[in-house]
């Protein structure tokens, strides 16, 4: 609660992200009293609302969204008293002076200049004109105590992201531009750097002698839903691969920090997507692949393809799979592959990474090693939320043969309850912690990375989509990306034996 006092705008406040995440994050953090003593909200929307019916409209989205529902309580009813709608229109000047005197306003009754967080939960079309009023109307003249936070996509391409930063950087300095990835925000995310650098055991193991290649997963069984509008023509690859998969793989492969300070894991982090070996246009297809899903049946249920989905053109190339092979040129890794991939409409929902180590040199078993698998570090992140050891054991008997078995950490057997990422996310940024969050130079190297596959593939269209049936592991295609390495995708989803 020792936070200074804070004016918390969210521009699009109507929408889903507000509804789903925004609200009950803030409401949750309310409840832990971890928001300033004194805030307000002012939410922003275009249609005309009294402040009871968007209060009622966020109290009723709580029942539904917030993980802690009892919205009945007086504590929720504080927190949504602390809520304003104001009509806005984004790219008309007087809504910005109606918005500046409703910051003096509260300001007034706070008795002090509020601290202000504007939150763009728009489309990002709409960033550049929002900054340009912010800095006309002088509503943040201080830099100290006034931050932004953006939602992804930072730009489409390298060019227009840095277009984008010029203009942002026009009202608002690096350092109070907090630019969202919610995986970062994620408990099982943070765990990894926990994981990787409290312990002494695994570094000696974390690098190319020992390690055979890393595989990274963010598997959803959802198709688009009803974002279809702004999916089509975006694609996985913008939509996941160039945001939570590499900042993912950072957080795998980046080098110890000095510090945990912000700065210090931000600077190993962008190491890493400076070392990513960019591909030639004429090496993407050797490098990557890419899928669209067809009609087929999630959890027995028969779902449409990609083409027939609502606000789908018929003749879409807009892939929703992608699976690559990355190699990061530095010393710790040279050599070893990341496979990552990313698809909607896949068999199972399930966010992981797996480490599989190097064979052992030699076998001594002569009979019975036949299902001899290597090591393996499992991290899942979502919704199993834990970490395996997979390692080799005697299988119990007469004959020295041999099976796998594995150790667990479980999350879910240690923590009651783990905060929501954006719970963490917003919470750090109303401290003014930006560890978690993209600072320039990340964005700016991830687009690098990617920069040349999606020109490629807008150069050329895919000669097969849609290529997988939805409920499946993806296209054919991923499975040879790996088998050309003597690869494969390592199956996550151990047998009852297995386990020990
Ligand atoms: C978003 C993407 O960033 O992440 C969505 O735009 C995707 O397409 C979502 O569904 C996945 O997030 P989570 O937290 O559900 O894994």
């Amino acid at each position: 609660k020792n936070i200074n006092p804070t004016i918390i705008v969210i521009f699009g406040a109507s929408g889903d992200l507000a509804k789903r995440k925004l609200f009950p994050a803030f409401q949750n953090l309310f409840l832990d009293c971890r928001m300033p003593e004194k805030f307000q909200i002012i939410a922003l929307g275009r249609a005309e609302k009294s402040d009871a019916e968007f209060r009622n409209y966020v109290l009723e989205n709580l029942k539904t969204f917030s993980r802690k529902s009892d919205v009945s309580s007086a504590e929720t009813k504080d927190f949504i008293s602390r809520i304003t709608y104001l009509r806005h229109d984004i790219d008309k000047e007087e809504s910005y002076h109606e918005l500046n005197s409703k910051l003096t306003s509260i300001d007034q009754t706070f008795g002090i200049r509020a601290n202000r967080l504007f939150y763009l939960s728009i489309a990002p079309s709409f960033i550049t004109t929002i900054s340009v009023y912010i800095k006309k109307i002088g509503l943040t003249p201080n830099v100290g105590q006034d931050r932004i936070i953006i939602e992804k996509p930072f730009g489409y391409d390298k060019a227009s992201a840095i277009e984008l930063n010029e203009m942002l950087s026009q009202t608002f300095k690096e350092e109070q531009i907090y630019r969202i990835d919610h995986y970062l925000g994620k408990e099982t995310v943070q765990n990894i750097l926990a994981f990787r650098f409290g312990n002494s055991m695994f570094e000696p193991l974390w690098n190319r002698n020992f390690i055979d290649f890393v595989q990274i997963t963010v598997a959803e069984e959802v198709g688009v839903e009803e974002r279809g509008g702004f999916y089509e023509g975006v694609g996985a690859l913008k939509d996941m691969i160039q945001n939570h998969l590499l900042q993912i793989l950072c957080m795998t492969a980046m080098e110890a920090p000095a510090s945990l300070g912000a700065d210090d894991i931000r600077n190993r982090k962008a190491d890493v997507l400076r070392s990513i070996r960019r591909i030639k246009p004429e090496e993407v297809d050797h490098y990557t692949v890419r899928g669209q899903y067809d009609a087929g049946f999630i959890k027995g249920s028969p779902v449409a393809g990609y083409r027939q989905d609502k606000g789908i053109a018929p003749d879409s190339n807009t892939e929703t799979y992608v699976a690559m092979k990355i190699y990061l040129d530095n010393w710790r890794w040279q050599g070893v592959p990341f496979y990552l991939r990313s698809g909607k409409r896949m068999q199972e929902k399930q966010s992981s990474i797996i480490i599989q180590f190097k064979p052992v040199p030699h076998s001594s078993f002569s009979y019975g090693n036949e299902g001899m698998t290597p090591n393996r570090l499992i991290i899942n992140i979502q919704p199993a939320m834990d970490i395996k050891l997979q390692f080799m054991t005697k299988k119990p008997g007469l004959s020295l043969s041999l099976r796998p078995a594995e150790m667990v950490f479980d999350y879910f057997q240690c923590s009651t309850m783990s905060p929501e990422a954006y719970e963490t996310l917003l919470s750090d940024a109303l401290v003014g912690d930006p560890t978690l969050f993209m600072r320039w130079d990340q964005v700016e190297q991830a687009w690098d990375a990617i920069d040349t596959i999606q020109e490629f593939w807008k150069n050329n269209a895919p000669a097969n989509f849609p290529n997988y049936k939805a409920g499946s592991w993806g296209p054919e295609a991923a499975d040879e990306l790996l088998a050309r390495q003597g690869h494969a995708w390592v199956p996550n989803t151990p047998t009852e034996n297995e386990k020990v």
